[in-house]
């Protein structure tokens, strides 16, 4: 143990982010006092929801202020504890942000098991966007069997296992997302029924022919022209689970929807949520996914990034959708 790394918010972008709105600092590893803890990080994860947090705007979460630690989900071991919950050792899954080693008083720190699933897991298939796949599709798609669910960013960590758990409800689930070799990975390795490439420039053709019976359930993750487009393609009482909207979030002013009449005629149901509303199905969702996945009946990929020192040009291409599935970063 020698010296604490950590990555600062230094400037708000305005539009893409840059290398220059964040600074790496070394710090003094800091002593736990009564009731805490000292983590030794070993995964951050990189989220898009990081990009809102950079912006000084009202939102369902604090932003973070120039100077501070940037946010974000981490994956560690217990290295010193004051605190009777945590015994030295236990591997913990919390948000510690973009930082090598932290300090925690407990809260929102939850030690998990090591051997069941990778470490790793606990920040994507098995975190918080496994979690938010299986909580926006079951509660708000609430698919039937039979019905056609389509997913935007489907080669994503909320989107891949979108549909997967689509396809254990028996349902058709239709990706979308950018590339041959995205659409590949969730058709060959996620076991989509078919993906469609909104880079290939056809988007409307290529979603009819992949949705011959229509769209019975919708999870979006993008905004933009894909929402507009696939809106085109609900059904009359279709349900419309609003995740997220990545699109927008490097564009200095919000995409202007165009097709919210498919909404009125179709009588569609459309619900916005974020995935920490429902704390109380939260472990029920993380022990199904993770014996899903110990099963092998859940897969993902990770793209993970070297070093704490590559965290920010790693979540520039997340942003950018260089990543095939979870975006990580292995810290040790
Ligand atoms: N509501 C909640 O509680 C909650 C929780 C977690 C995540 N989310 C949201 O869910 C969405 C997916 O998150 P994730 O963690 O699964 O990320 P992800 O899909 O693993 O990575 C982001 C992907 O978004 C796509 N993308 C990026 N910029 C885009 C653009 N301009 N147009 C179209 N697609 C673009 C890229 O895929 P392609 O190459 O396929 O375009 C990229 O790989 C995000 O909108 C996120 O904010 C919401």
């Amino acid at each position: 143990m020698t010296k604490n790394l950590q990555v600062l918010l230094a400037s708000r972008p305005t539009g893409p982010v840059e290398e220059s709105n964040f600074k790496i600092v070394e710090s003094d590893i800091p002593k736990p006092g009564g009731g805490e803890v000292l983590v030794k990080n070993l995964w951050l994860s990189l989220d898009p929801y990081m990009r809102g947090r950079m912006n000084a705007a009202k939102s369902y979460a604090k932003y973070v202020e120039i100077g501070d630690v940037m946010v974000g989900g981490t994956v560690g071991q217990v290295i010193e504890s004051n605190n009777p919950k945590f015994r030295i050792g236990d591997h913990v899954v919390g948000s510690l942000g973009w930082q090598l080693y932290a300090i925690s008083n407990g809260e929102g720190l939850n030690v998990i098991e090591p051997h069941i699933v990778p470490l790793s897991a606990y920040l994507g298939v098995c975190g918080m966007p496994g979690v938010t796949a299986w909580f926006g599709l079951l509660e708000y798609c609430a698919p039937k069997a039979g019905e056609t669910v389509l997913v935007s960013a489907a080669s994503g960590a909320v989107g891949g296992v979108v549909g997967q758990l689509a396809k254990m409800q028996g349902c058709r689930a239709v990706g979308i997302a950018g590339g041959p070799k995205k659409c590949e990975y969730a058709v060959k390795e996620l076991g989509f029924d078919a993906c469609v490439d909104y880079k290939a420039g056809k988007l409307i053709d290529d979603l009819k022919a992949a949705c011959p019976n229509g769209v019975d359930a919708y999870f979006e993750n993008v905004g933009g022209e894909i929402m507009d487009a696939s809106f085109r393609l609900l059904n009359p009482f279709s349900r419309v689970a609003l995740c997220g909207l990545i699109s927008d979030y490097n564009r200095p002013e919000a995409y202007g929807v165009k097709m919210l009449r498919a909404l009125l005629v179709n009588r569609v149901k459309l619900q916005g949520f974020i995935v920490f509303d429902r704390q109380d199905l939260y472990p029920k969702a993380v022990a199904h996914l993770v014996n899903a996945v110990a099963a092998g009946k859940i897969k993902y990929h990770e793209t993970i990034a070297e070093g704490l020192r590559s965290a920010p040009r790693a979540f520039m291409g997340l942003l950018k959708g260089e990543n095939l599935g979870k975006q990580l970063v292995k810290l040790a």
